[in-house]
């Protein structure tokens, strides 16, 4: 992937203005709230902001904190598209999610005519592409700020820099170990939340784009992640998610080296948090001692996401992930032996260049070994810069052909461990309403999604509920007692 020139925008002179973080932050959300207080009484309404993300739950985390520095800047927080202010927080991972957001442009670039005071932002990890940057600035103007992945903690001073400009802010950064986390955070629930404990990815598998777009690995220090833990915990948190690309390799390069394991025996230490639960897990370097742990533990939910990509050892080589198909099936052998009733989810890739009637098989025969409860199955998409874009391609009517079969075989044996717990009486979380009238949605320490009467007084709180209905990837309950 060719070099990415950093680009900054310049607020650098603004008389007063603090060098050190998070205090220049602060500083910029103030001016910009001068500003955003002028226009909300011009206008006689409050102003509005969204943050749409399309990716992952790290983008998810981000736009948390994107959405935290809007309303301290004064901005109400909205998902409607007509705001006043709509950041898209952008994902690159497969091309689907890359036309997504210029469909969204789109629908923006009329609104903005309409609405010329409105202001348009991207950030994410399509912006740390190059090409896109250029593809924005040629055939989207009417864009007006842009910025990546490394410095979304500075959306308070690009914000301030384009309303005193009125002109196009774009600052990306190639790489950062610099991050600012104790800004304001406007959590999706007040009662779960993700926690980031790494950035970036030293992977590169051949045919991600997660490790040109996010930069290197870097572990937050333990007492900080822990620090964070215990302040959720104290705002009413229960259920915390440790959030990164590969958290089995968590702590390995800190000063003091410490293991994925270990965080989390600290996590487990600490009152008021009563579910654990983390992603992803590479399963080159999933420990015997992180089995160990999550066996021993009272509070690690017992479902592990371990991202299987294909199940030929050939290809699993060309893909780079550093296990076969023999070491993938036994570190599933030993975590069910240690956890029998974990349930397991996993990512396949369909289609990977060169994939041959055999190596799908091989995929498919591990999918029936393994019997997860969820798969989320992906068809290859080529990501310009990475190994595989310049391997040879399978054809598309071969790879949808054979991702129908996957995804058949995936659902049939999904609705099968779903049936076997029907009937069983287990705790939820109670989270969101359903889409079904006068129904609320909990999920299950092993993550599946339950659907009981209820109503919006419920959310947050901890019920045991009866399986009564398996509808294949999730079940209809009861409350009892
Ligand atoms: N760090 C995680 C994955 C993050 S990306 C891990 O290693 O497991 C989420 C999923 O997107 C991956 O597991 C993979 O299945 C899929 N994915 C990544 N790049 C892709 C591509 N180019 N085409 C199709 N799917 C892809
Ligand atoms: Fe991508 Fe592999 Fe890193 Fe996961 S581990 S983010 S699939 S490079
Ligand atoms: Fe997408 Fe970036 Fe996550 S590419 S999957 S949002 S790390």
């Amino acid at each position: 992937m060719k070099e990415f020139q950093e680009m900054r925008a310049s607020t650098d002179l603004l008389a007063g203005s603090p060098l050190t973080e998070p205090e220049r932050q602060f500083f910029f959300i103030d001016k910009c709230h001068e500003i955003i207080e002028e226009q909300t009484r011009l206008l006689g309404r409050p102003l509005q902001a969204a943050v749409i993300n399309f990716g992952c739950q790290m983008n998810a985390r981000d736009s948390e904190k994107l959405r935290g520095i809007l309303m301290k800047i004064g901005y109400e927080i909205t998902d409607d598209e007509s705001a006043d202010f709509v950041l898209y927080n952008t994902c690159t991972v497969r091309d689907n999610a890359d036309q997504r957001v210029y469909g969204r442009l789109g629908v923006q670039k009329s609104m903005k005519r309409e609405h010329p005071e409105k202001i348009v932002g991207l950030c994410g990890c399509m912006m740390q592409e190059q090409s896109v940057i250029e593809k924005i600035r040629k055939s989207y103007h009417f864009v007006d700020i842009i910025f990546g992945t490394h410095n979304v903690y500075k959306l308070a001073e690009l914000l301030y820099a384009y309303l005193t400009s009125r002109s196009m802010i774009i600052d990306i950064w190639k790489d950062t170990d610099f991050s600012v986390e104790t800004l304001p955070v406007d959590r999706k629930y007040s009662f779960k939340s993700g926690v980031n404990i790494m950035y970036g990815c030293n992977n590169f598998c051949t045919y991600c784009i997660v490790p040109y777009v996010r930069g290197r690995e870097r572990s937050r220090e333990p007492e900080e992640i822990l620090e964070e833990c215990c302040r959720l915990a104290r705002e009413g948190v229960t259920e915390v998610m440790l959030l990164g690309q590969n958290v089995n390799s968590y702590g390995k390069k800190l000063e003091h080296s410490m293991t994925f394991a270990q965080l989390l025996q600290e996590v487990e230490k600490i009152d008021g948090i009563r579910r654990i639960r983390f992603m992803t897990s590479h399963p080159k370097d999933l420990s015997q001692e992180l089995i160990d742990v999550m066996a021993a533990s009272k509070k690690i939910c017992h479902h592990l996401h371990l991202p299987l990509q294909s199940g030929s050892s050939r290809l699993l080589k060309e893909m780079n992930r550093r296990y076969d198909q023999e070491r993938y099936l036994d570190v599933v052998r030993r975590i069910r032996e240690a956890i029998p009733d974990i349930a397991l989810t996993t990512d396949i890739i369909v289609g990977f260049p060169g994939e041959t009637e055999e190596d799908f098989q091989e995929t498919m025969k591990v999918v029936e070994k393994v019997r997860y409860s969820s798969a989320f199955t992906f068809i290859y998409s080529p990501r310009t810069g990475t190994p595989a874009a310049a391997m040879e391609q399978v054809p598309e009517e071969l790879t949808k052909e054979r991702f129908n079969r996957l995804l058949k075989l995936v659902q049939d044996i999904a609705a099968e461990e779903c049936k076997k717990m029907e009937g069983q009486v287990q705790e939820i979380l109670v989270e969101t309403t359903s889409n079904q009238p006068d129904m609320v949605s909990g999920r299950l320490s092993n993550n599946m999604m339950v659907h009981i009467p209820g109503d919006e007084s419920m959310f947050g709180t901890y019920v045991k509920v009866r399986l009564d209905e398996a509808k294949g990837f999730y079940y209809i309950g009861s409350l009892v007692d």
